[in-house]
């Protein structure tokens, strides 16, 4: 068995969502925009999961837009939003971003910048992840016509202050997006003051592919998708019905949970970060000390590759991350970690635990992928390690001690006081 420390990456989708999913996969199919009983009932119960989106966000159900997940509305908010006001303006526009947004929130706006010669300021952020709304504010322009930023970031689970940015959005008159994707369950979604909420339905127990931009009716919005005119023109394609009430049971679940979870999961969170950074004396903290989702934590090991410290976790049986997902096994520094002022070496040697709502999954070892080959030089750990605070790692680093020392950290939080 596993345990399974990746929750920011995707989670396991949730027994309630499977059970309100089944009978759309099954029996009562239909496409939405069939005129006749069976396509007409497809059509209430999609309008039923909108509505139920919408109750949760505060947010009126025409403004929900369900898409492919948290990639595709995140370039739906962002090309969407500064394509139809460059139409309407007849010149080319100007978005505010930070430098830590996640690959589909910069990629989208490099895309602005190169196809459409918008101008794409990046608002530097501190040493912990955290912008500052004032220098937000001394960035819009004239032709400034979005500004949208990570509420939480997915590699440091630094949190924004959001009423902070909506207030000088609003005050500005210009729309605000939020890439919500990792705040979903763990921060409040409902009178952020955005206009704009980007969620993925597989980081709060729906399935992959899966997802919804929120974006205010009076926010002119052109389509990415062009076809048969779905989801009010903003988004062409047969609906996915199933994903939808998927989507809505699990972000019911999430906000009801919410409070409880992170008050939970972030003092499991304070405590293997504790046992870590003492267990470990090279380990350094990555992102805000406090003001971080109650699941992540992330550190840099200076000296001991990333990956190679999560080879040696996975040998004990703890999978975790180096990164965003996308950035996993990509030799390329991260942008996030860079942006932060850590140095290239540094950022080589970060690693990423994420915690769930619920206790830590243990999943079934894959019979059909050879488990990572235990080190004939050293006897295979036992999946939770005895000592409490873990071995002390010394300054001559190897990878397997590292290793040892955290899953030693994870064990202890795990059986807990
Ligand atoms: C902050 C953030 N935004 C967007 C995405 C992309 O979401 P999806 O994987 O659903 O495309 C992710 C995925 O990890 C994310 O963490």
């Amino acid at each position: 068995m596993m345990l399974y420390l990746d929750h920011a990456a995707t989670t396991p989708v949730r027994p309630e969502v499977r059970a309100a999913m089944l009978p759309l996969l099954t029996d009562r199919f239909g496409n939405p925009s069939s005129h006749h009983t069976v396509g007409e009932r497809a059509a209430a119960v999609l309008a039923d999961a909108r509505a139920r989106v919408a109750a949760v966000l505060g947010m009126r159900p025409g403004d929900i837009v369900f898409t492919s997940g948290g990639t595709e509305a995140n370039n739906l908010a962002i090309k969407g939003i500064a394509i139809a006001a460059q139409l309407r303006r007849a010149a080319p526009v100007h978005v505010v971003t930070t430098p830590i947004e996640h690959e589909s929130v910069l990629a989208s706006c490099d895309h602005l910048a190169r196809v459409h010669g918008a101008e794409i300021t990046r608002v530097p952020v501190d040493a912990t992840g955290r912008v500052d709304p004032d220098a937000v504010a001394a960035a819009l322009r004239e032709d400034t016509v979005l500004v949208t930023i990570g509420y939480a970031n997915n590699e440091i689970g630094t949190v924004q202050d959001a009423a902070a940015l909506a207030g000088v959005t609003s005050a500005a008159r210009v729309p605000l997006h939020l890439d919500a994707v990792q705040a979903a369950g763990w921060l409040p979604l409902a009178g952020t003051g955005a206009d704009a909420l980007s969620i993925a339905g597989h980081k709060i127990g729906a399935p992959q592919g899966t997802g919804v931009l929120a974006v205010r009716g009076r926010i002119p919005l052109e389509p990415l998708l062009h076809g048969g005119g779905q989801e009010r023109d903003r988004r062409s394609g047969t609906e996915n019905v199933a994903g939808a009430v998927g989507f809505a049971t699990a972000l019911e679940l999430a906000e009801r949970e919410r409070e409880d979870a992170a008050g939970r999961t972030g003092a499991l969170r304070d405590a293997f970060i504790a046992a870590v950074l003492s267990a470990v004396p090279l380990a350094q903290l990555t992102g805000h000390p406090v003001l971080r989702l109650p699941g992540t934590a992330s550190f840099t090991f200076r000296g001991v590759s990333g990956e190679a410290v999560l080879l040696e976790l996975e040998r004990r049986g703890i999978v975790s991350s180096s990164g965003s997902a996308c950035a996993a096994g990509s030799d390329e520094p991260s942008h996030v970690l860079l942006a932060l002022g850590i140095a290239p070496a540094d950022t080589q040697t970060a690693v990423r635990f994420t915690f769930g709502h619920g206790a830590v999954p243990a999943v079934p070892a894959d019979p059909a992928r050879p488990a990572v080959p235990a080190d004939p030089a050293r006897p295979a750990d036992p999946a939770a390690p005895a000592a409490p605070a873990g071995p002390a790692v010394p300054a001559a680093i190897d990878p397997a001690a590292l290793a040892a020392a955290v899953a030693a950290s994870v064990a202890a939080v795990r059986s807990g006081p």
